[in-house]
């Protein structure tokens, strides 16, 4: 069974043994598989200056071992769009509490496109959301190559472009700005079969966050039922 934990300065001593095959992944991933060779280090760890205290992980663990991850670092900090990309955003800089940027999103490969179960990739993309839900954030901010647009668009993930597709390194890459609201998280539990929230807050009960519903009872509505249409059906006022 897959958990996807939340990792934070706060709680990183509980995943300190996470850390290593974390970064050591990434470099497989990245630098070796993808040939993103900026990122390339010496001792086989992609780390870079945006993994500090104040980064945020979702670890997808399963039977102990991580099988995917995505990073997540306040935009009020130095991020990809402010630092190495801010071409790509011609509106005007994001810097907010309430935005996060996203990066490093991956699936190991031997459990990439899945059909059995949640797929890993819409596990996670369900999981940021209801991070974002929780804690009060409005967006995720991304610098992604425009092969995920499509993706985003079948899940439901609403991505507003900050700026043209440019080509770099042979990808095509664009800045979008992401929105975090209750009903994408809802909808995209529903498509990967979630009754209930699912992230893991293992040592981050003192972290201040909003406890989300559980799904399996339905919500009550929030507006009357529509009248019938048919005269005779009922539904007029008397
Ligand atoms: N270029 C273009 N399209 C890609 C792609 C790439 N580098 N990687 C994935 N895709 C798209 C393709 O449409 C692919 O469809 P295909 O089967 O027709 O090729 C589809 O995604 C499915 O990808 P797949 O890798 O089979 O499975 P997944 O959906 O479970 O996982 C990722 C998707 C991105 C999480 C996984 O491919 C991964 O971890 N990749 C390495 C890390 C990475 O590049 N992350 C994004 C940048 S941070």
């Amino acid at each position: 069974m897959s958990e996807v934990h939340v990792v934070s300065k706060h709680n990183r001593q509980l995943y300190k043994n996470y850390f290593d095959p974390y970064f050591r992944l990434r470099h497989e991933i990245y630098v070796k598989q993808r040939k993103w060779m900026a990122l390339d280090r010496p001792d086989g760890r992609e780390i870079d200056q945006f993994d500090t205290d104040e980064a945020v992980y979702l670890f997808c663990i399963d039977g102990g071992r991580l099988i995917g991850g995505m990073r997540a670092v306040p935009t009020v900090m130095p991020n990809l769009m402010s630092e190495i990309f801010p071409y790509l955003n011609i509106r005007e800089p994001i810097q907010r509490p309430d935005v996060y940027e996203l990066s490093r999103i991956f699936v190991i490969p031997e459990r990439r496109g899945e059909h059995a179960g949640p797929r890993i990739d819409m596990l996670l993309l369900t999981a940021i959301m209801e991070y974002g839900v929780s804690t009060g954030l409005s967006g995720f901010s991304i610098v992604l190559e425009t092969w995920w647009l499509p993706r985003f668009e079948r899940c439901g993930w609403k991505a507003h472009p900050l700026g043209l597709p440019q080509m770099i390194d042979g990808m095509s890459v664009l800045a979008v700005l992401v929105d975090c609201d209750e009903a994408t998280w809802t909808s995209l539990c529903g498509q990967i079969g979630l009754r209930k929230p699912t992230l893991t807050w293992r040592g981050l009960a003192g972290v201040n966050r909003r406890a989300l519903p559980d799904l399996s009872t339905p919500a009550p509505p929030t507006f009357p039922p529509a009248q019938s249409a048919l005269p005779g059906a009922g539904g007029y006022a008397t």
